[in-house]
């Protein structure tokens, strides 16, 4: 965990951090990249940090931290899939029990997804993975959903294009 105890004191501190990494560039990819190390370095105890892009109707992986991953997953499908179909974040606390899931490493045991928005549209997802079970909560899920939302505004002319 952070230096800070307090979760929500934590993502405060992200986000300015987050601010700061992403103010003054538009580029989708370019923030997603730096995001994905950020979040892959702040963040205690997960394996994968990343962004799928939605691409022909599929989600497409992005700038991402971790080992390699699943190149391709339909709406639907696996937590990602589902997250972006339904249009919120999905916190699954044991993934061996998520039916679908699909394991790109087999080490998670956890994961947080949450769906990138922008006005009507869904364009993506941002995806943490854990090793340890139940590693995110309500907190982290609201964490890093206002984390998505500085994304989104940094981005927004890129993904709309
Ligand atoms: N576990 C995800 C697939 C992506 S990887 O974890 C990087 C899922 O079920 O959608």
């Amino acid at each position: 965990m952070p230096a800070t105890a307090n979760k929500q004191e934590f993502y405060k501190e992200l986000a300015l951090e987050l601010s700061g990494l992403l103010s003054g560039e538009r580029d989708a990819v370019a923030n997603a990249a730096n995001m994905s190390a950020l979040l892959y370095h702040s963040l205690a105890k997960v394996n994968w940090v990343g962004f799928y892009f939605l691409k022909g109707g599929e989600l497409v992986v992005g700038p991402c931290q971790g080992k390699p991953a699943c190149v391709r997953i339909a709406l639907g499908r696996g937590v990602c899939g589902t997250a972006a179909e339904a249009r919120h974040s999905v916190v699954v606390p044991d993934v061996h029990a998520f039916p679908g899931h699909i394991a790109c490493d087999a080490a998670s045991r956890s994961e947080l997804v949450v769906p990138l928005i922008l006005g009507d549209a869904v364009v993506g997802v941002l995806d943490l993975d854990s090793p340890l079970p139940g590693r995110f909560d309500e907190e982290d899920r609201a964490g890093c959903e206002q984390l998505v939302a500085i994304y989104l505004e940094a981005s927004k002319e890129g993904l709309l294009r």
